[in-house]
């Protein structure tokens, strides 16, 4: 259904707020790329939508990365949301707020809501039995134990699930159980929680489910929890604990998924209290407004079970939607660290165009759940003959017989009743495409009338009509409607390359504001010298991008924001001359120290029998400088040397493990001599 651009409407819309322990990868922005799409296009048609976003800074995962690096959380999470924002900023991400979870305004919603469950009775304290670090002096939550799995002996296993077998368990039942935070073998100890009562929401959830509010493949996927009865929630933790305190409850803290989904409403509470919007008529109870949520697949369950029954239970009125999509694929696969394919937001931007991958992405998003695949080669050829060979060229083709013989005047297609029937079809089927986030079918009907415009010039041979005295009116003419077809895909694109069309509209047009969606009613007059709008994607860059993502695991390891890696099969066979290729040395650490502004690197002075070498190793996550020096470990001796932001580094140490604090050297036994060469 198309919505008439005329009736304003009030919506509110979200993405997922993004864990303050990592950074940005090319994962996350499927999500935002494909809601500042959908805001961008719903600002163009006047609706007062606002888009708000935050970090999520709460959790134990944020804790103890901050306890690693030495820092206190607030640091962390400071230092995290500058990088977010840029990150997010340079892909043209427009938040009108961008806030955090660690807020005033977060803290008081939080209480509120949950004072107003307790006094309906929906929060029941159990005691509960869990897994306790005897060394850390804290209960673990389930991924910070690690063990056998019970099922299939599988070693390295978490303490909920077994990614070898699948099986689920609980931590209690894992073989040889360790902790992930001190090594020391968990005991169990009791401790009272508190629990949100779910099941008072059963038939409520029923409904809403049933409503059309997600796609119904995830309402169906919900449902089967209600097969057994819908099972309290545990929303409390104990100290220590990052996060709020739970009012009159001392020790106690509010589970970071919790209070994660009311950042939304704070991040927009901070953006009522400076701009002056209203925030009941957003989130009361009556409220007419629109609220939206943008997630991925993986945190359905807390989106349309926990948080629609949060917001009812606390007399606040639930989502209008919540929209899922698919993970991202790079080349058919997981994105992958050892492949080069775990690809960061700031690795892109130093080689590639952000309006390149948003395109890429929304010619590749529909309103489904299916995962969405990155194909590198599919990237450059489709970015590069739509956007720069049908898209762009039309401008520089046609432009160039108007400035040079007509001072820049156009004349109205309006005559021209066949063009203007596909300009009202092209123009209500791209809207309609946006509105239900079908975006790669915008792109088709887009891209569609691009052929169109090129197939028209084409045929009119404007470079012969330019020849011709006579011939003058009618290369007017057509340059005139090729270039409204331009002006045209410019505000159909808008939502997806604003940058470029912001110059088109005010560079090339002469317009003194943004394209807005009632352009499309009128016609352009006169057009300005053509400057170029983008460059063709090289081979290079791509290459690059993938080489720079896999320096991030070699020398400075970036651990991805959930979850550790261990999930890279064995690599393909490989010839026994290639490996001999490899020379690996054993050398001596004799000097290892941190880098100034390198979260993840330790600087190593390598002994080589003789000869020294420079090595940035991305293992400061497991290591104290200290206790390296003087250790012997394995050296690649003939890696090309690189250059980092840091310095040279010449060469690489071998480590395993997945990563941060779980990261080991290798350590031949001593006796061996630094120099010897590994056969
Ligand atoms: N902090 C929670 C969300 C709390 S919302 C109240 C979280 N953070 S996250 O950083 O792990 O993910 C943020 C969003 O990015 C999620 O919607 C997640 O689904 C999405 N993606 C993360 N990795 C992704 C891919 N590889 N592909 C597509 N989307 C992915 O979950
Ligand atoms: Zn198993």
């Amino acid at each position: 259904m198309t919505q008439d651009s005329h009736t304003t409407r009030k919506i509110l819309v979200t993405s997922a707020l993004p864990y303050a322990n990592g950074p940005i990868h090319l994962g996350h922005l499927v999500e935002y790329i494909q809601t500042d799409i959908w805001v961008r296009f719903q600002k163009m048609r006047n609706h007062e939508c606002y888009y708000v976003c935050a970090d999520d800074a709460h959790g134990t995962p944020i804790m103890l990365r901050a306890r690693q690096e030495g820092i206190e959380p607030e640091e962390l999470i400071n230092k995290t949301h500058t990088e977010h924002s840029a990150d997010f900023a340079d892909f043209l991400i427009e938040f009108d707020n961008y806030y955090t979870t660690h807020s005033d305004e977060n803290k008081e919603i939080a209480s509120t809501i949950y004072k107003r469950l307790k006094a309906d009775g929906h929060i029941d304290v159990r005691t509960v039995r869990q897994a306790y670090d005897p060394e850390a002096n804290m209960f673990l939550p389930d991924r910070f134990v690690k063990g056998t799995c019970p099922k299939c002996g599988a070693d390295d296993q978490y303490g909920d699930n077994c990614e070898a077998c699948g099986a689920t368990y609980s931590p209690t039942e894992l073989k040889n159980p360790k902790s992930a935070v001190s090594g020391a073998t968990p005991i169990e100890k009791d401790s009272e929680q508190f629990f949100f009562k779910l099941g008072d929401f059963q038939n409520f959830l029923h409904e809403w489910l049933d409503a059309g509010h997600t796609q119904s493949e995830i309402a169906n996927k919900q449902k089967e929890w209600f097969a057994d009865g819908l099972q309290d929630w545990d929303i409390s933790r104990n100290a220590p604990y990052w996060g709020f305190e739970i009012p009159d409850a001392p020790g106690k803290y509010f589970y970071v998924w919790m209070d994660a989904p009311m950042g939304y409403m704070a991040s927009f509470k901070n953006l009522c209290n400076k701009k002056g919007i209203d925030f009941d008529a957003y989130w009361g109870k009556d409220s007419k407004a629109q609220v939206v949520h943008f997630i991925g697949k993986d945190i359905a369950r807390f989106h349309t079970l926990f948080w629609p029954a949060v917001l009812h239970g606390a007399g606040f009125r639930t989502p209008s939607s919540v929209y899922c999509h698919g993970f991202l694929t790079v080349d058919g696969q997981k994105m992958s660290k050892s492949r080069g394919t775990f690809i960061m937001a700031r690795t892109y931007l130093n080689n590639l165009n952000p309006e390149y991958l948003r395109y890429y992405y929304a010619a590749k998003l529909s309103s489904g759940v299916d995962d969405i695949d990155l194909n590198l080669e599919d990237f450059q050829q489709k970015v590069n003959s739509d956007l720069v060979g049908k898209y762009v060229n039309i401008a520089s083709r046609a432009s160039g017989f108007i400035t040079k013989h007509f001072d820049g005047k156009l004349l109205s297609p309006l005559h021209d009743k066949a063009y203007m029937n596909s300009v009202h079809d092209t123009k209500n089927l791209t809207a309609e495409a946006f509105e239900n986030r079908e975006y790669a079918k915008a792109i088709r009907e887009i891209m569609k009338h691009a052929d169109n415009i090129n197939q028209y010039f084409d045929d009119k041979k404007p470079w012969l009509l330019a020849k011709d005295e006579n011939k003058l009116a009618e290369l007017q003419e057509v340059c005139s409607r090729t270039l409204h077809g331009f002006y045209m895909l410019s505000i159909l694109l808008a939502p997806i390359l604003p940058a470029t069309c912001t110059k088109v509209a005010r560079e090339l047009f002469g317009l003194d504001r943004n394209f807005i969606w009632d352009d499309l009613e009128s016609f352009p007059q006169t057009i300005n010298k053509f400057k170029p709008l983008m460059t063709r994607i090289e081979q290079e860059q791509t290459k690059k991008m993938i080489e720079e993502s896999r320096d991030n695991i070699t020398s400075a390891s970036a651990a991805p924001a959930t979850g550790p890696l261990a999930d890279d099969p064995i690599a393909s066979e490989i010839e026994f001359d290639d490996f001999a290729k490899i020379d690996l040395r054993v050398a001596r650490i004799v000097k290892a120290q941190h880098v100034e502004g390198a979260d993840k690197l330790l600087q190593l002075t390598l002994d080589l029998g003789g000869e020294t070498r420079n090595v940035f190793a991305g293992i400061k996550s497991a290591y104290n400088p200290e206790e390296l020096q003087g250790k012997l470990t394995v050296m690649v001796a003939n890696l090309k040397p690189r250059k980092m932001k840091f310095g040279l580094s010449e060469g690489m140490v071998l480590a395993a493990g997945p990563g941060g604090k779980d990261l080991w050297i290798l350590n031949p036994d001593e006796g061996a001599q630094a120099g010897m060469k590994i056969k």
